[in-house]
C-alpha cells in the first residue's frame, strides 16, 4: 500500500522544563489517573452486581457494600477526571502534533467523550442520593452509567493507538474528512482496550478488599466478607488479565513484541518483574482470605499489584516512544527552563495528593448505610 505520510509541525514554543521531566511527571500522572479511573469504571460495574446480587440473595453484607460503593464511585469519578488533566496537558506538550491529529480525525466521537461522562456522572450521583428510594432500578443506573465510562475508555484507546500511526492519518482523512472516524481496524484497539477494562474490574475488587480492612475491626464477619468478595474479584480479573495481556502482546508488531522478549534490556526487565509482581500479588490477596491477620499479607499483594500498575504504565510509555521513533526526536526540542511555573506546580501537585489521600481516609472510615 502507498502510505502518505502528513505530519504537522511541532510546536514552536520551547518546553518550560527538561523532557525527561515532563515524561516522568506524565508517566507519574498517568498511573494516578489510571488507578482512579480502575475504581470509578471497575467499581460502578462491582457496585451493580453487587446490588443485584443482594435483591436477589435478600443478603444485607452485599447490599451494605454497594451502598457504600455508591458512596465512593461519584469521588472517584471525581479523581478520575482531576487525575487526568495533568497527563493531558503533558502529553499535548510532548506529543501535541500527534495527539492534535488523531483528536481532528476522530472528533465527533473525541467529542462525545464529555457527554458521556456528565451523563454517566450523573447517573452516579442519582445512585448514590437516591439508594434507598430507587431500590429495584437502581442497580440498572449504575451499571448503565459503567458502561458509559466503559465506551469513553474505547474511545481513549482508539486514539491514544491513532496517534501513534501517523502512516494512516491522510488515508483515514482523505476517505472521511467528517472527523467520525474510529480505530477499530488496528488489531492492538480490541485487547489493548480490554487489557484496561479488565484491570479495571481487578483494581476496583482490590478497592473493596481495601474497604474490607477497614471494616474488620468494628465488624469483623461484614470485614471479612468484604475481603474475601472484593479478593475475589481482584483474582478472576487478574487471571483472566493473563489471556487478554498475551493477546495484547502478540497484536503487537514484531518489532514491538521482541522488545520485551530481550531486545531492549529494560523494557524486558519492567516486563519480567511487572508480571512476577502481579504474581506475587495474587498468591498474596489468595492467602489473606483464610488468614487469622488478613493486614499484613493483604497490604503486601497491594503494594505489588500497585507496582505491577507502574511497571506496566512504565511499558506503555516504551511502547509509544518504540511506535514514534521514526518521527519523535526529543533531543530536537528546544528547552526553556520556567522555574516559577514548575514550582507551583510542584506545590500544587503534592497539596493536592495530600488532599486526595485526606478524603479517601474519610471515604473508609464511612458508615454503611441499609437498604
Ligand atoms: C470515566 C472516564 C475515563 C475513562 C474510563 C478513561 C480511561 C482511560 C484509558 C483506558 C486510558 C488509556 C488508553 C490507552 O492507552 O489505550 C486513558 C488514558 C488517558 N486519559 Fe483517561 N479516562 C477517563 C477520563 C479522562 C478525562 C476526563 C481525562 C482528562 C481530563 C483523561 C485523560 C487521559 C489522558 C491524558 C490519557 C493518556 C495519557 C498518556 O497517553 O500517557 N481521561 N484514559
Amino acid at each position: 500500500m502507498n502510505e502518505q505520510i502528513i505530519l504537522p509541525e511541532p510546536d514552536p514554543i520551547p518546553l518550560p522544563a527538561p523532557y525527561w521531566l515532563l515524561k516522568f511527571l506524565l508517566v507519574l500522572t498517568f498511573i494516578l489517573h489510571i488507578i482512579a479511573m480502575n475504581f470509578a469504571l471497575g467499581g460502578g460495574f462491582i457496585a451493580g452486581i453487587t446490588d443485584l446480587i443482594g435483591r436477589k440473595k435478600s443478603n444485607q453484607f452485599y447490599t451494605n457494600l454497594s451502598a457504600s460503593l455508591s458512596k465512593m464511585l461519584p469521588i472517584a469519578t471525581a479523581f478520575t477526571i482531576t487525575l487526568g488533566i495533568a497527563p493531558l496537558l503533558f502529553v499535548q506538550v510532548l506529543y501535541g502534533q500527534y495527539f492534535y491529529t488523531s483528536s481532528i480525525i476522530m472528533a465527533w466521537p473525541w467529542l462525545s467523550v464529555i457527554l458521556l461522562l456528565i451523563i454517566g456522572y450523573y447517573g452516579y450521583y442519582i445512585y448514590q442520593f437516591n439508594f434507598e428510594k430507587l431500590s429495584g432500578i437502581r442497580a440498572w443506573i449504575v451499571l448503565g452509567s459503567a458502561v458509559l465510562f466503559a465506551v469513553i475508555g474505547l474511545i481513549y484507546t482508539n486514539n491514544l493507538v491513532l496517534m501513534l500511526t501517523p502512516e494512516k492519518w491522510a488515508q483515514k482523512y482523505f476517505t472521511n474528512p467528517h472527523g467520525t472516524n474510529l480505530n477499530f481496524d488496528d488489531p492492538t484497539v480490541i485487547p489493548r482496550y480490554l487489557h484496561f477494562f479488565v484491570a479495571s474490574i481487578s483494581v476496583a475488587g482490590l478497592l473493596v478488599l481495601i474497604y474490607g480492612l477497614g471494616k474488620i475491626n468494628k465488624d469483623e464477619k461484614y470485614g471479612r466478607w468484604a475481603i474475601k468478595y472484593g479478593g475475589l474479584w481482584f483474582v478472576i480479573g487478574t487471571i483472566v488479565q493473563y489471556a487478554v495481556g498475551i493477546w495484547f502482546l502478540l497484536s503487537l508488531k514484531k518489532e514491538f513484541l521482541l522488545l520485551f522478549m530481550g531486545e531492549n534490556s529494560l523494557a524486558t526487565i519492567i516486563f519480567g518483574v511487572s508480571v512476577l509482581l502481579s504474581l506475587l500479588s495474587l498468591i498474596l490477596i489468595l492467602l489473606s482470605f483464610n488468614a487469622l491477620n488478613p493486614k499484613p499479607l493483604a497490604i503486601g499483594g497491594i503494594v505489588s499489584l500497585f507496582l505491577t500498575i507502574a511497571g506496566m504504565s512504565i511499558m506503555r510509555d516504551i511502547l509509544r516512544n518504540a511506535y514514534l521513533q521514526n518521527y519523535f526526536k526529543p533531543e530536537q526540542f528546544d528547552v526553556q527552563i520556567q522555574i516559577s511555573v514548575l514550582l507551583v506546580f510542584a506545590v500544587v501537585f503534592v497539596a493536592g495528593l495530600i488532599t486526595v489521600g485526606y478524603m479517601l481516609s474519610k471515604v473508609l472510615k464511612l458508615k454503611p448505610t441499609t437498604a
